[in-house]
């Protein structure tokens, strides 16, 4: 037996008893007659006592030769300690051992295993194994084993049921580049890793499985950023018979279930915003409704004064930024690069100073009087003693980036608080949009979402105007999750995949096997999927993912821990009938 007991559970209550104890090494205090180890495991820390006069000599010797990180196990007695840790479950009593084994040793780790450890990122990534021995990654990934399990306790009890669904599949269309997988036994040919199970589990309710979940890896070739990982996981879910009411009902009672189980947080219902409004009052589908800085339009109030940038502008659009009046001019002129900045890509921003007293300064002094800017503070919300910041352009353009400098500001402001929780639904998002790239309509969500009913008719004459019956779920200004009810009949889909641009033999080529099943009593269905690591992430009062993910990629996609990905040799590329094609590639670059 390699432990009666872990390192995190003795207390003085356990006075007296002789325990066995297995784990690491985190540090050692040798003080000649007296040595003392702290024991850990993912339990907690035991502090061990070696001492000249109760210990036999051979054992304080062998404690002599241990290092950082060494994996020992130890026999002893528990007992009371001289001085206490009141930090630790188990500060008030240490070991006295008596045995000590050897199970192996180690190498001195690059960074400290420590809460805060001299270890940068790309170094951790690549030692892994030892960034998850320190609390910080240990805790999260502890966290994230709490939600999942209170997950599939909420989904359990309410009756669904869990299938797996392969990944060695074909295209699935959720907007990003699929990875593939080259067939050895079908030589030129590739699966693609699933984006998401979203045909399978659709195909799931026409084989009558009712209410469906899994968690579950997708893949998705895409450009990275901190919410987002080329392998994610999702809780994906569907059910049958049911409406859109019906799924927000169960997955709102979901969420709730988990900021009660998980944060101890009671959430009342969530508010519901439809997709456009969200857009016009936060410039963004996702909006953080934590603090207010909601947008104001300005276009009634700043056109026609002879200032020609508004004036040119198709939306002039301002946010009240709490307590900003007092900002200084250099402050003000930071805030102006910022939204310079490529990134943001704002051509400027004009302010307005709502002075304590009542009385405006602005950038636009020349072209607007105090009654306009006091249209402004009204339209804004500004109170006096805030900044007025105002940007202009084309709407979409004018709207995300006034979004990123609200979001911005919110976060220097300290009004994006980690432990206060405000999900909403976002709702009524268009069906369509349109890719000026490819000079088409784009499903918003995927092909298989169905428009409203009383919108149906638009769809020949205005189809961006075409509403869809599909829903986000946002938490703290993230997604975490959407879905859809989707269409359940041949021929809605054979006209969504017609709009879409995919010729009938193309939608049958690629999509065949579902329009064939939608032959044989496909029930009507809905569903959605949230994004777990995001979900676990948010939860937890952060927004970056990776920390919340046991082996994650970095920004370019690659694991520096096994390195991938990495190139195959030619006996593989052969067998594999890639070879040829990778050869012909670099010739003809190289001509
Ligand atoms: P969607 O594409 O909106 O819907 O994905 C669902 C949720 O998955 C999360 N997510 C990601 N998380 C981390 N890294 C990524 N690269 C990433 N991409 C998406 C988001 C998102 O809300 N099949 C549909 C669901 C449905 O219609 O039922 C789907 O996949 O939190």
């Amino acid at each position: 037996m390699y432990r009666s007991h872990t390192n995190g559970e003795l207390n003085i209550s356990n006075v007296g008893q002789e325990v066995t104890l297995s784990g690491w090494v985190q540090k050692i205090r040798d003080k000649g007659f007296m040595i003392w180890v702290d024991l850990r495991d993912r339990y907690g820390i035991t502090q061990l006592i070696f001492d000249a006069d109760r210990t036999e000599e051979a054992i304080i010797e062998k404690a002599k030769t241990l290092g950082r990180e060494f994996v020992v196990q130890v026999k002893g007695t528990v007992i009371e300690r001289q001085s206490k840790n009141d930090k630790i479950p188990t500060g008030e009593i240490e070991i006295l051992v008596s045995e000590l084994e050897l199970l192996n040793e180690a190498k001195l780790p690059p960074f400290t295993i420590e809460d805060e450890t001299d270890g940068g990122e790309e170094l951790r990534m690549k030692y892994r194994y030892l960034d998850i021995r320190r609390n910080p990654v240990k805790d999260s990934l502890i966290f994230r084993s709490k939600v999942t399990q209170e997950v599939r306790n909420f989904l359990s009890n309410e009756d669904f049921i869990e299938v797996e669904t392969p990944y060695l599949i074909k295209s699935t269309p959720e907007g990003a580049r699929d990875f593939v997988v080259p067939s050895r036994m079908n030589e030129g040919q590739f699966y693609a890793l699933p984006q998401s199970p979203q045909t399978f589990k659709q195909l799931l309710m026409v084989g009558g499985m009712d209410k469906y979940f899994q968690i579950v890896k997708c893949f998705r070739d895409e450009d990275l950023r901190a919410d987002r990982q080329p392998e994610f996981t999702q809780i994906d879910c569907e059910m049958a018979f049911v409406e859109q009411e019906d799924i927000l009902s169960i997955f709102e009672g979901l969420t709730r279930h988990l900021l009660k189980k998980v944060n101890n947080v009671e959430i009342g219902d969530f508010p519901r915003m439809s997709f456009d409004h969200a857009m016009k009052t936060y410039g963004n589908d996702k909006p953080d409704i934590r603090f207010g800085m909601e947008f104001g339009e300005l276009n009634e109030v700043a056109k026609h004064r002879e200032f020609k940038i508004f004036d040119e502008a198709e939306l002039v659009v301002g946010i009240a930024v709490p307590g900003g009046a007092s900002y200084t001019r250099k402050e003000i002129d930071k805030l102006i690069a910022w939204v310079k900045r490529p990134q943001i890509g704002a051509f400027g921003m004009v302010y307005a100073k709502y002075n304590e007293d009542g009385t405006f300064k602005s950038s636009v002094d020349k072209f607007f009087n105090q009654e306009d800017l006091a249209a402004w503070a009204e339209k804004t919300g500004a109170k006096p003693g805030d900044l007025i910041c105002v940007l202009s352009g084309p709407t979409n353009k004018v709207r995300a980036q006034l979004s990123a400098l609200r979001m911005e500001l919110a976060e220097r402001l300290g009004l994006r608080k980690p432990n206060e929780f405000a999900p909403l639904w976002v709702v009524d998002f268009p069906l369509l949009e349109w890719d000026e790239e490819t000079e088409r309509y784009h499903a918003m969500h995927h092909p298989f979402t169905a428009p409203k009913p009383e919108d149906f008719a638009l769809l020949d004459t205005d189809p961006a105007k075409v509403r869809a019956n599909a829903y986000d779920l946002v938490l703290n200004g993230n997604e975490i999750g959407g879905g859809s009810i989707r269409i359940h009949d041949k021929e809605t889909q054979a006209l969504m995949f017609n709009h879409l641009g995919f010729t009938p033999e193309e939608a049958k080529e690629q999509f065949g096997f579902l329009l064939n099943a939608f032959e044989y009593g496909a029930p009507p269905h809905g569903g959605l999927a949230f994004g777990l690591d995001r979900l676990v992430a948010i939860l937890a009062g952060k927004e970056t993912i990776r920390d919340f993910i046991a082996f994650p990629k970095n920004n370019s996609g690659r694991d520096v821990m096994i390195d991938a990905p990495s190139q195959l040799d030619e006996a593989q590329l052969t067998e594999l009938s890639l070879a040829l094609n990778i050869k012909e590639k670099v010739e003809s670059t190289e001509e």
